[in-house]
């Protein structure tokens, strides 16, 4: 397993867990889905698992190595995360250029054809370069944030809500484009999403969480899944 994620738990209040003894995994090169009613603690999970915040107990091992034995600086080469709003996550001062130069400025290499080899992987292409975050469509600025995160080539990434605020042809541009770079690079990917129709179609394996705890976990046969508690068949209209 690329990452595994045993007996988790989590609580900002004394008392008040909010995840519960969580176990996930993800394989390498699987895309996995993360599912559950809003406040259930799914981007709660994802910061544990970057590191933003400590986990109470249980253990999160990546890549063979429990995160915390491993420097952020290696880790974060590894294992990337992007957020829903991508305006906030992309520095407005900045060129597209210069946001992308960012995470590849300690890299020995030529760094503006590395982007510019890039670009059309993601459906820009040189022109975006020279504009602002401001100055793009938010499907534009999702696609900024994407490739940013796999310019350092990550074995996995986790997307959290990233396709939540765009139109559904955007939607399923850049779900295509997550599949495509699964398929050409194997990169692993952890999809955290209300949208249940865009994670069945995403996903090979799904999650499903309810007030902090796994429920039910699904995979994909045949093209189906077949959930076992009645709150995911009911959630999914199986
Ligand atoms: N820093 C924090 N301090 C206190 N409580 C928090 C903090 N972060 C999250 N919570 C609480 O943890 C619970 C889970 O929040 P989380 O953001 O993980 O849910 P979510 O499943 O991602 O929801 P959504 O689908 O709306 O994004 C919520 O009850 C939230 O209020
Ligand atoms: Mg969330």
């Amino acid at each position: 397993m690329l990452l595994t994620v045993s007996d988790v738990s989590k609580s900002y209040r004394k008392g008040q867990p909010v995840l519960h003894n969580i176990d996930v995994t993800v394989g390498a090169e699987e895309i996995v889905g993360l599912v559950g009613e809003s406040g259930s603690g799914k981007s709660t999970l994802a910061r544990l698992i970057m590191q933003l915040e400590p986990t109470e107990s249980g253990c999160i091992v990546f890549d063979g190595l429990p995160i915390t034995k491993r420097s952020k600086k290696e880790f974060y080469k590894k294992c990337q995360i992007i957020f829903q709003n991508a305006s906030s996550a992309l520095n407005p001062s900045w060129t597209v250029r210069e946001i992308l130069m960012e995470p590849l400025r300690s890299q020995k290499m030529d760094r503006e054809q590395h982007i510019q080899k890039m670009l059309g992987n993601v459906g820009l292409s040189k022109q975006h370069l020279n504009q602002r975050p401001s100055e793009l469509s938010g499907g534009e600025r999702q696609r900024v944030n994407l490739l940013r995160s796999i310019l350092v080539n990550p074995k996995l990434l986790i997307c959290d809500e990233i396709v939540s605020d765009l139109d559904r042809l955007i939607q399923r541009e850049i779900v295509d484009l997550l599949l495509e770079l699964n398929r050409t690079t194997g990169m692993a990917i952890l999809f955290i999403s209300h949208d249940l129709q865009i994670v069945e179609y995403l996903c090979n394996r799904i999650y499903v969480m309810k007030n902090g705890e796994i429920i039910d976990e699904s995979s994909k046969i045949e093209n189906e899944f077949e959930f076992s508690s009645s709150y995911s068949k009911k959630l999914f209209g199986k």
